[in-house]
């Protein structure tokens, strides 16, 4: 089976890509030398992932994804397993979604669950997003990672919530079902809760605002404003 996550090669033809490379490279500026370092994963770290290189600020890496970790051992980056560091300096990822209340969605590559776990274990986590990801309100799907023990019974017990779709091949580097959860996205703190308290579900991408410290919106003409 394949895993869910990529990290896009930055030179595909993606309209948001001048954008997300803005994001990627006022990110990378904010690196501080030699730090402890978690990173995402998707097209917009694909962009990130270069410009900390070309930084030579001898980080340690912890990776989201094995794409992620693929390409940043590749350029030279230091990556090392996350299980035996209990907290990292920063980390930087991208997003599928940002409300104006601070609420993302992530998950559009399925990596969702490294992603929260490495977000939360950093002291400051900065977002990189082109414009289009600024959303009004969020909109579904919701991403889901769901046990594969049991999985028929933990997709009806959320099914009562919505639809749930499973992603074709799409399975976590830990074994975990990718799903999608087309629901209204209304009420983000409930409907967290409500997937929190049913066994089986891995994690979902809704990210709390408390998580995310900085926000990077690149733009096409390649400024980026940090919010
Ligand atoms: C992967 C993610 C990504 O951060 C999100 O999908 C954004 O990807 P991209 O940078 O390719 O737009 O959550 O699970």
């Amino acid at each position: 089976m394949p895993s869910a996550a990529s990290v896009t090669d930055p030179g595909s033809s993606d309209p948001e890509g001048p954008a997300k490379r803005a994001a990627a490279e006022t990110a990378a500026a904010l690196v501080p030398k030699g730090c402890l370092l978690g990173l995402g994963t998707g097209s917009t770290v694909g962009f990130f992932l270069p410009a900390l290189a070309r930084r030579q600020l001898d980080c340690t890496c912890v990776a989201t994804s094995p794409a992620t970790a693929e390409a940043a051992t590749a350029l030279g980056l230091r990556v090392v397993p996350f299980d035996d560091i209990d907290h990292l300096d920063l980390a930087v990822d991208g997003a599928d979604q940002v409300a104006p209340d601070g609420w993302l969605v992530k998950g559009g590559g399925g990596a969702h669950t490294r992603e929260k776990i490495v977000a939360a274990a950093a002291e400051r986590f900065v977002v990189m997003v082109s414009p289009d990801k600024l959303v009004a309100a969020l909109h579904p799907p919701l991403p889901l990672e769901l046990s594969a023990f049991g999985f028929a019974a933990v997709r009806r017990a959320v099914g009562r919530l919505g639809r749930v779709e499973r992603r074709a091949g799409a399975l976590s580097p830990q074994g975990g079902v990718i799903c999608d959860l087309h629901v209204e996205l209304s009420d983000p703190a409930g409907l967290a809760a409500a997937l929190e308290a049913i066994p089986g579900v891995v994690e979902h991408g809704l990210f709390p605002p408390g998580l995310t410290s900085t926000l990077v919106v690149g733009q096409p003409d390649g400024t980026a404003q940090v919010v």
